[in-house]
């Protein structure tokens, strides 16, 4: 588990318009070799057109936020080949690991001109915060006290600023009997953190493969399409679902509101 306070822990991006435009990709799952598949899926391919349509659709981006399993297998050459297509995108890019990433590996070479390691983004009226949810050779993750004595940091210093939290595991259940089961260990305590905070208006997290939005509490609480395979929704067990790949699309607004809309893919 990495400590974000021992990293470059903070980046300020410059004044931007009202709106601060943003994209989440997520569960990229990049294999080392371009033919390799995932369920059957070439993720290099599907991430290629999860990139072509943000490009093509998204306007004017201030951020992307890449929320983990990155890679499938860890490997060195699956995150040169999507640091690589991350720059091409030329959007600053933050990032948090997941289940399936080699956090020592993912910090070593996921590098480039656009790709930022902070953990704390000071963006216009909004922070957002990055954390780390993963356990070393777990599927199932922690926020660990750590990240939510970083979270509360963070929040502490900016109370001024609306806040995003990003982290890879499910902050809530997504009704999924097996997935929940590899959820998050500690979710009680992130929700219970969170509630102490009025300036959190947006928690954002991947590893359900599935679109999911609650409005609870006036926090927008959200889950994103995987770049790749696709999860079955309210499955009790393991199943492959049949939406295409796809992303999310966030606008901040100064006052606090989110707007979202989550992107889907053809072809796939
Ligand atoms: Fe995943």
């Amino acid at each position: 588990m990495s400590n974000p306070v021992q990293e470059k822990s903070q980046q300020i991006i410059p004044a931007v318009p009202d709106v601060v435009s943003l994209v989440q990709i997520t569960d990229c799952h990049i294999f080392a070799t371009a033919e390799d598949r995932l369920r059957g899926v070439n993720t290099r391919h599907s991430f290629e057109a999860v990139s072509k349509s943000v490009i093509d659709n998204s306007g004017h981006l201030d951020l992307l936020l890449a929320t983990g399993d990155l890679s499938q297998d860890g490997s060195v050459e699956s995150y040169t080949y999507l640091a690589q297509k991350i720059d091409a995108m030329d959007t600053a890019t933050f990032w948090l690991p997941g289940n399936h990433d080699e956090v020592d590996v993912l910090k070593e070479q996921f590098i480039g001109q656009q790709i930022h390691a902070a953990k704390h983004v000071l963006i216009a009226d909004w922070q957002i915060v990055l954390l780390d949810s993963t356990i070393r050779g777990e599927v199932h993750g922690r926020v660990s006290q750590i990240q939510l004595e970083f979270l509360d940091h963070c929040l502490r210093a900016h109370p001024e600023k609306h806040a995003l939290v990003c982290l890879h595991h499910q902050a809530l259940d997504t009704g999924s009997l097996w997935i929940d089961q590899k959820g998050l260990r500690d979710s009680d305590q992130l929700r219970e953190n969170i509630a102490r905070h009025d300036n959190i208006r947006g928690v954002l997290w991947g590893h359900v493969h599935q679109e999911t939005h609650q409005t609870i509490g006036g926090v927008e609480w959200m889950s994103t399409p995987s770049s790749c395979v696709q999860f079955k929704p309210d499955s009790e067990e393991f199943a492959i679902g049949t939406e295409a790949p796809g992303y999310r699309h966030l606008n901040l607004y100064a006052d606090g509101r989110i707007t979202t809309r989550v992107h889907r893919v053809d072809g796939f």
